[in-house]
Formats: structure tokens, C-alpha cells, sequence
């Protein structure tokens, strides 16, 4: 059952965000889905939710729940969720005011920015919005739209240390789309959780769509950084772990990730850990931490535990 085209679209940039990768997704989404037989979907890696947003454009979804370790951005998701009107405001002001600074003005601006945010992050109510959580969440956006690359990343210490980006006259609200996603999520369950979370949720029919991090590349690649916990190699078998127990359970599932082969053409670890299911190798452009300039294609990984016709 086909709904409307693709018009909704994330409010985050996202490392590893799917956008590009939607048109080919689509043939890989499950025939139940597209049947309207599948009406459960869970996501437990949402980041910028770009399948999220896809998937409930097109689809008959009864019931969506999704999932991410990250609480700055799980804030974010809710408040666009629940208090959009305020939301629009504050960025409304935020935009107001940073496109009409000079450059030299726009970047004490960013940087002050920048600090009271950390500062305000160790005080802020994250699960029950008020007043300062909703100002929290347009900080976000508003960084997110002027740092650097739309990395969201934070250290050690769990403060955002993105410099400012080189954006001319960066779009920090676009109104509309807020209220379109807003409208689209109204009852999507958003939980602050491990990606484990997923497994004593899981009904039946459903169609569950892992993004985990990526795998690095290469022992440069900085790609895990997402939020100050790591995710490894020992993460990655952990996860598929769970999606053998999930296959079990009946649940369809897909999953991507990066594939090793395109550095080592020797590095089989994804079709070990996946060996009982398909395995398909589908060209990708990443937009995020390539070496400037050497933006060549490379491939994502995608798992299934269905057939792809
Ligand atoms: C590749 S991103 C997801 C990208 C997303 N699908 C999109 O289109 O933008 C991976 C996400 O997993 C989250 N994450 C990392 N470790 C996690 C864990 N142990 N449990 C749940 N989420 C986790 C990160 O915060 C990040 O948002």
C-alpha cells in the first residue's frame, strides 16, 4: 500500500544519514511491507532517521518504535515530536539573529553558543521537556546546521567540540519540514535506549531496520565517533547475535553497514557474521569524513533475513 512521495526529509544532518541510499532501499524493503501485511517498524539505531521518514511516507505503520544511545539527539526527535510551535520560534530568533552577524560576529556568536550549550547539557531534564529542554533542542539544530560537516560528535568528556563550519547563509529552520515530521511521528515511541532494547519490544509482523555505526574502513577513520561510547568489533558480533535470535522470532529484518572490502578485499568479517543470510553489496557516495576531494564510490553492505525479489 503506497502512500505519498518522499517529500518529508530529516531535520539533522546525520554521520552515515541514508538519503541517498533510499531509492535503492526500496527494492529491498520487505514484500510484506510493501503488501501493507507488515504494520510494525523498529528502528534501534535512529540517528537522523532518513528510513524512519521513508518508511511512514510510504507505508501503512501501526505502530513505530525506535531507538538511540544518544540523548542529545533522542531530545531533539521528541521535541520536534511534541512541542514543534516552540521549537519553530526559538530557531525562528536563532536565524533571525546569526544570518543578520558579520563573519568575525557569526563565529564568537557560534563559539559562545558552543560553550553554553555544554555547560547547559549537564543540567537539562532529558526525559521530561520543559522550557530549557526545548531550548537545548533548537541549540542542536542551530549547531548542527552551522558546525562543521554536520558532524554531531562529542569527546571524551561528553561536550561537542565541532568548530564552526564555512557555511554562507546556512538554512538553521526550515518551518515547514519541522511541522511535516512533527505531524509524521506523532506516534512514533522514541526511546532513549540500547540498541538491545529492541528485542522484549518486538511483536508480531514487524519489520525491524538496523543502521548500526559503521565498521571503520581503515584504523584512521574516525567513523564511530557518534557519541562517547564506542562501538566495535565486539558490538558488531553482538548485534548479530541478536539478529539470529530476532530471525527466530519471525520478525523481517535489514541491516547496513560498510563494506571492509572496499579497503581489504580480503576482510570477510560481515559475510561470517551475517553467513546465514543474504548478503548484498550496493554502491554508495558517503558525504561524511572522506578524504577532501577523493570522493569516490564505494559499497554498503546490506544484510536481510528474506528474499529480495
Ligand atoms: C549510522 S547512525 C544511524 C544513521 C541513521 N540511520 C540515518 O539515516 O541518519 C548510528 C546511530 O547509532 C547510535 N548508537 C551508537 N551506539 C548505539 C547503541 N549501543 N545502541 C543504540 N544506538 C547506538 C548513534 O548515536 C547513531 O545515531
Amino acid at each position: 500500500m503506497q502512500k505519498v512521495k518522499n517529500q518529508i526529509k530529516p531535520f539533522l544532518k546525520w554521520a552515515g544519514g541514508k538519503g541517498q541510499l533510499l531509492d535503492k532501499f526500496n527494492s529491498y524493503y520487505p514484500n510484506d511491507l510493501k503488501t501493507g501485511n507488515i504494520k510494525n517498524y523498529f528502528e534501534p539505531f535512529l540517528g537522523g532517521g532518513a528510513v524512519l521518514l521513508n518508511v511512514l511516507q510510504q507505508f501503512d505503520i501501526k505502530k513505530a518504535t525506535v531507538y538511540d544511545i544518544n540523548k542529545n539527539l533522542i531530545l531533539t526527535w521528541r521535541t520536534v515530536q511534541q512541542h514543534v510551535d516552540a521549537l519553530i520560534e526559538i530557531l525562528e530568533t536563532l536565524q533571525k539573529k546569526y544570518h543578520s552577524l558579520s563573519t568575525e560576529n557569526r563565529k564568537e556568536f557560534y563559539y559562545k553558543k558552543r560553550e553554553q550549550f555544554n555547560y547547559n547539557g549537564h543540567k537539562i531534564n532529558y526525559l521530561n521537556i520543559d522550557a530549557d529542554s526545548i531550548q537545548h533542542a533548537a541549540d542542536i539544530i542551530f549547531l548542527n546546521k552551522t558546525c562543521f560537516n554536520g558532524l554531531f560528535r562529542f569527546n571524551s568528556k561528553g561536550e561537542f567540540n565541532v568548530p564552526m563550519g564555512r557555511y554562507k547563509n546556512p538554512k538553521i529552520l526550515d518551518a515547514e519540514n519541522l511541522q511535516l515530521v512533527s505531524d509524521l511521528i506523532k506516534n512514533v515511541t522514541i526511546k532513549n535506549s540500547e540498541f538491545t532494547g529492541v528485542e522484549s519490544d518486538l511483536v508480531s509482523d514487524s519489520f525491524v531496520y538496523f543502521d548500526p555505526p559503521y565498521r571503520p574502513l581503515s584504523n584512521t577513520s574516525s567513523f564511530t565517533a557518534y557519541s562517547n561510547s564506542s562501538f566495535g568489533d565486539v558490538q558488531q558480533k553482538e548485534l548479530g547475535k541478536l539478529f539470529n535470535r530476532i530471525h527466530l522470532l519471525g520478525a523481517k529484518q535489514m541491516l547496513s553497514n560498510s563494506d571492509p572490502k572496499n579497503t581489504n578485499p580480503e576482510d570477510t568479517f560481515f559475510d561470517d557474521l551475517y553467513r546465514d543470510f543474504n548478503v548484498f553489496r550496493i554502491p554508495a557516495k558517503r558525504a561524511i569524513n572522506s578524504v577532501g576531494g577523493k570522493r569516490k564510490p564505494i559499497n554498503e553492505i546490506l544484510v536481510t533475513n528474506y528474499q529480495v525479489k
